[in-house]
């Protein structure tokens, strides 16, 4: 299966920013040699989706970092941006991010109708899961997760990719622990089949990238703010192509 290296920008840069950041992203890219089973996905705010899609398209693919999940391409929905809309530019789209789940209080059966939206596209979604500090704590954490992917993933016949994103590691500076995500990855697997790619996200950086890339277990990464320092997005691309 390919190894996935996801660029979350999340709410950073604006489109003239962008457009600098994408272009010294491409040269980084094109520089590196990256193996041919890397798939680079760069999730840039909707506004700016159209000018990196045109700069980056010959080195990564471009994900969307949410969509509505009315039903259908158009309609009276004031601020709402379908997922045919962005399917021009896009191959994936994240759904049930927590910081989203939290601001916005997503629920699980919004989510699950974003995944069929995006589907219907063509797209594949990138269904983020993840417990809290608490949650885990109660030991309970993988029948919460289960619980989670269970009801987000409803009518997407495991066609997505799972990113398990312990709350308490967003942002936090803690990744989780190897034997943590693998103990995650094994039963998100024994579910969901061993063809659903698996990818953690939660304070990835130059550091640990190569760890994590490097397991079987972990088909991928979801970056945050490391990625969008190009320092940092340069090493974690040549830790990459260095294992
Ligand atoms: P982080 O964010 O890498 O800044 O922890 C990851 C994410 O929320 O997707």
């Amino acid at each position: 299966m390919n190894k996935f290296f996801i660029s979350n920008w999340k709410m950073n840069l604006t489109v003239a920013d962008s457009i600098v950041f994408s272009n010294e992203i491409s040269s980084a890219i094109n520089e590196s040699n990256i193996k041919d089973d890397i798939e680079i996905i760069i999730c840039p705010p909707f506004i700016s989706i159209p000018y990196c899609f045109q700069i980056l398209k010959s080195v990564s693919k471009i994900g969307a970092q949410d969509i509505s999940k009315m039903d259908g391409a158009k309609g009276a929905f004031t601020g709402e941006i379908s997922a045919k809309m962005v399917s021009d530019y896009a191959d994936y789209v994240i759904i049930g991010h927590s910081e989203r789940r939290l601001n916005q209080k997503e629920t699980n059966q919004d989510v699950a109708l974003k995944g069929t939206n995006i589907l219907k596209n063509n797209m594949t979604p990138i269904l983020c899961i993840g417990e809290t500090e608490e949650e885990r704590k109660t030991g309970e954490y993988i029948s919460i997760l289960i619980n989670q992917l269970n009801e987000s993933s409803k009518g997407l016949d495991n066609k997505m990719i799972v990113a398990y994103e312990p709350v308490w590691a967003i942002g936090s500076g803690n990744s989780c622990n190897l034997e943590q995500i693998i103990e995650v990855s094994g039963q998100v697997k024994a579910i969901f089949g061993d063809d659903t790619p698996f990818v953690y996200g939660g304070s990835v950086n130059e550091e640990n990238c190569q760890e994590l890339l490097s397991q079987k277990e972990i088909d991928g990464v979801l970056v945050g703010s490391a990625s969008l320092s190009l320092d940092s997005f340069i090493k974690m691309i040549n830790s990459i192509n260095s294992d």
